[in-house]
């Protein structure tokens, strides 16, 4: 390693359109008290019909990049998580280069679901610390509502839309802030436990495939649902051990928000009080890699999360693929 990232600043954005409990019983067979007590959820912000991943995008990244010390010309490299890109190609990271009035840098997207943050930010690092590139704006944005099946209760009142920025950084020799560590892993065996049928090369567009939803979120909820706990708790763990810190020595935790029962579960497992948990989830439902900048920068703003702290994020989602990085911001 020849230099060390830091995270620089964060930036978030929810479209305006809020659709709380209430209103989801409206739309399929379900209630207010279900929604709370099993996934802990009340409103999600819904982006607008013309409103694709880039337009959230833009208004994260813009906040992150006012709310640092680098100029827009500063930017090297952009890496944008999604998997409801504005198209299929070219990346959304191209067009929010674009977007930006930009040139004259590498961008392009990282899938990973709703682990895609991690993964960016595992990847930005590398080019930071090799040396390659300085400052690296990092996106998780995502717009289930755009792949979801409005007839599946199971699965339609989980989602919102949202995204979240940061600039990566590389530190120069006085600050305090660095990304410590970061351990990324993956099981592509269980993939369809989680995913979304047509619209690649396995199943092209056609009326069959839109006529039986097979272009919208599938996913078995209950598997995903101890899967989660098992793999953000097996990366948090790992990235601690072998960075000899222990779960007392770390001020925040910063979890994917999937379920309030997850993160709970996550908590317990890992003996940290839920004091010092960051959970947003009852404002915005999953908004899949937006959850950990979104819930960042409110922390952040709110002045919870202070330059010093020592942060764990963690997230877990398809692939099934899942990861935790250790920073002290
Ligand atoms: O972000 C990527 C990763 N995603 C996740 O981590 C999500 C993980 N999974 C979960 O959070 C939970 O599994 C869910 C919130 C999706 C479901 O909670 P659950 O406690 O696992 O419920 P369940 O699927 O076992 O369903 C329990 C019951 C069923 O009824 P029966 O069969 O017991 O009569 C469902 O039909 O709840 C019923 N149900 C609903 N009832 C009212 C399912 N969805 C609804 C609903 N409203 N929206």
């Amino acid at each position: 390693m020849n230099y060390h990232a830091k995270f620089s600043a964060f930036g978030s954005h929810a479209p305006k359109k809020i659709v709380n409990n209430f209103d989801l019983e409206k739309v399929v067979e379900t209630n207010d008290e279900w929604i709370r007590t099993r996934t802990g959820m009340f409103e999600r912000h819904y982006a607008a019909d013309d409103e694709a991943a880039s337009d959230l995008a833009i208004h994260a990244a813009t906040r992150a990049i006012e709310s640092s010390d680098i100029k827009y010309k500063d930017i090297d490299l952009i890496i944008c998580a999604t998997v409801t890109g504005d198209n299929p190609f070219p990346s959304t990271a191209c067009t929010l280069q674009k977007r930006l009035g930009l040139k004259g840098f590498p961008a392009f997207d990282v899938s990973a679901g709703c682990a895609g943050f991690v993964y960016a930010v595992e990847t930005a690092r590398q080019f930071v610390e090799n040396g390659n590139r300085q400052n690296v704006l990092v996106v998780g944005v995502d717009v289930l509502t755009k792949i979801t099946n409005w007839t599946d209760r199971n699965t339609c009142v989980l989602f919102g839309d949202g995204a979240g920025a940061t600039i990566i950084s590389r530190a120069t020799s006085s600050d305090i802030s660095r990304i410590i560590d970061v351990v990324i892993d993956a099981d592509g065996s269980q993939g369809d436990l989680l995913y979304q049928a047509a619209g690649g090369s396995r199943m092209p567009a056609s009326h069959e495939s839109v006529d039986k939803h097979l272009h919208t979120v599938y996913m078995e909820g209950n598997k995903i649902y101890k899967n989660a706990i098992k793999s953000m708790y097996a990366s948090s763990e790992e990235v601690l051990r072998r960075n000899h810190l222990s779960t007392t020595d770390v001020d925040w935790v910063i979890p994917h928000q999937a379920n309030l029962r997850i993160i709970e579960g996550l908590a317990d497992k890992m003996k940290f009080p839920m004091s010092k948990v960051i959970v947003n989830i009852e404002k915005y439902g999953n908004t899949s890699s937006a959850t950990i900048p979104l819930a960042m920068d409110e922390a952040i703003r709110a002045k919870k999360i202070r330059r010093g702290d020592i942060i764990l994020l963690t997230s877990f989602g398809a692939g099934l693929a899942w990861g935790s990085v250790l920073a002290r911001y």
